[in-house]
């Protein structure tokens, strides 16, 4: 099939001729925004000689222009906070359906508006000053991936974070997120990322880790998810309000993504 060989050819869009890679009808802009960007490349700046610990992460999340920054030091939970999305996969609901253009793309918030309001507040009417966020009515379904958020990852509080779902033969069209390019605004977790399936930019692939990894994703790059698999993809997005020790966090994977 053609998931198991996708890197060794170009993607032609006959390559979709057999079982439930074939249930969404693959995109062709899709296609092409694969094969122009998945073997781009990133090379990092060197960080420059700041004094503080302060200045090096504003440099890192503000002037670097990095595409994606893998996090060093996330230790998660991420197979039990897997089984705890996958048992929820009745409650997701069709994410951004109203651009019409993505398939298989659907989200449930832990800690949001409310769980099946996964979109920004503006999407329902609401004002983004006057909205509050709190933990939804799945939380007691996902007690792993909340104790994990509450005692465990450096944020102080949270605005949406989500369960992100892409169905098996899914894709979300290329597009960008972002007018300025800043390196911090979210931090994508893969709770999987099945063999075939995976986010491009125009600056290459995303390395998502199949058995769990936690990367910052700069959403101003146009970015597009094919999920060339069998197996749903399970992710979490975390948008919310750092906890001070993410600065060295943040600095110590900069400089071992420089090398
Ligand atoms: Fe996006």
């Amino acid at each position: 099939m053609y998931y198991q060989n996708y890197s060794k050819s170009k993607i032609l869009r006959q390559d979709f001729s057999d079982g439930i890679l074939d249930k969404y009808h693959m995109n062709q802009d899709t296609v092409d925004f694969f094969n122009q960007n998945e073997n781009q490349s990133f090379v990092y700046p060197l960080l420059p000689n700041t004094t503080s610990l302060q200045e090096k992460f504003n440099w890192v999340m503000f002037e670097s222009r990095a595409p994606w920054l893998k996090l060093l030091g996330i230790d998660a939970p991420y197979q039990e906070m897997l089984s705890e999305a996958q048992n929820l996969k009745d409650r997701f609901v069709i994410h951004r359906d109203e651009e019409g253009c993505h398939r298989g793309w659907r989200s449930l918030a832990i800690h949001g508006i409310a769980s099946d309001k996964t979109n920004v507040p503006e999407a329902y009417g609401l004002d983004p000053l006057e909205v509050s966020y709190a933990w939804t009515d799945i939380q007691d379904q996902c007690p792993i991936t909340v104790d994990f958020f509450k005692n465990k990852f450096p944020y102080k509080s949270y605005q949406r974070l989500r369960f992100m779902l892409l169905e098996a033969g899914g894709y979300i069209m290329p597009h960008s997120d972002s007018s300025q390019c800043f390196l911090g605004a979210a931090i994508n977790i893969s709770l999987n990322n099945p063999p075939g399936c995976r986010m491009t930019t125009v600056n290459g692939t995303v390395p998502f880790l199949n058995s769990g990894s936690a990367i910052f994703f700069n959403n101003y790059y146009k970015h597009s998810v094919w999920n060339a698999s069998n197996q749903d993809r399970y992710h979490i997005i975390v948008h919310g309000a750092w906890d001070e020790k993410i600065m060295t966090m943040v600095v110590d994977s900069y400089q071992s993504a420089v090398g």
